[in-house]
């Protein structure tokens, strides 16, 4: 990382300097997620989380990188029980046992802090606990299989047999992107694929991995509203997800929080 430049793939390798941005632009986005937590209750609707979250990066002095991103309006996104991402802030009532992904990204400095956790609204359901359980952990298997000299394919595939080893499936209509000055950019992160396959990571490289898990089948559709996806079959979905950053030996997690797994109720 002696010199900023792109890889023929597109992929930007950062220097230095440029970690510590992200550093910072991370830890915005987790201590909003870290706050609004408690917030999480039967009785709460998305909107009122949506309006303390678009509160606090006001008040923190940040940017919402979302809001006015192609026409999203709001300064997260909150994806409820089927809803398995790009669900849309507003009247809707958390009861007891919804589980929810809250999606929160800034910009501090120029640098793009993008991460998203779960939370239980209550006490979650067994078959709840065990996807949310399971989702994180495939997280935590992809962001192990990130170091200079393996690949992309390697962290899809490190997602993908976890996940379905616990009999779950991979969302295939979303993926994790490249971020840092920019909000996605090269390349696709995909949560599925085969050991080998795909660009080889370099100490630089900054991106999003950001699992989308399925108790059901991995199908999703897109609502009227033109964001909201959902899964085909109605089943439970979770998502994680962390901004990290390649290093010499591994990665480093941009958007790390002892807070980042929920209290399951
Ligand atoms: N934060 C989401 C991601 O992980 C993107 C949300 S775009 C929005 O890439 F417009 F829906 F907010
Ligand atoms: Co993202
Ligand atoms: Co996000």
């Amino acid at each position: 990382m002696d010199q900023s430049h792109i890889t023929k793939e597109g992929i930007r390798i950062h220097v230095r300097e440029d970690f510590a941005g992200m550093r910072k632009a991370g830890a915005v986005a987790s201590q909003i997620l870290d706050e609004v937590g408690p917030l999480v209750r039967p009785g709460v609707t998305t909107g009122a989380l949506d309006d303390f979250i678009t509160r606090r990066v006001e008040e923190l002095g940040v940017t919402s990188a979302t809001i006015g991103y192609r026409g999203y309006e709001h300064a997260s996104c909150i994806s409820v029980n089927h809803v398995v991402c790009h669900g849309i802030p507003g009247d809707k009532i958390l009861a007891d046992g919804d589980i929810l992904n809250i999606d929160v990204t800034v910009i501090v400095d120029g640098w793009y802090g993008d991460s998203s956790r779960m939370y239980v609204a209550g006490k979650a359901s067994i078959k709840a606990r065990r996807l949310i359980q399971v989702t994180h952990d495939a997280l935590m298997k992809g962001i192990e299989a990130v170091r200079p000299g393996a690949t992309f394919g390697d962290i899809g595939a490190a997602i993908q047999t976890y996940a379905e080893g616990h009999g779950m499936s991979v969302v295939r209509d979303f993926c994790g992107h490249g971020l840092g000055r920019v909000f996605h950019a090269p390349p696709n992160v995909l949560h599925f694929g085969r050991p080998g396959k795909g660009p080889v990571l370099e100490e630089g490289m900054f991106f999003t991995i950001e699992p989308m898990i399925n108790l059901g089948r991995p199908e999703t559709k897109v609502l009227a509203d033109d964001w909201t996806a959902v899964t085909r079959d109605k089943s439970l979905s979770a998502q994680f997800e962390h901004s990290i950053g390649v290093t010499a030996n591994g990665c480093e997690i941009f958007t790390g929080s002892d807070r980042f797994f929920p209290d399951l109720g």
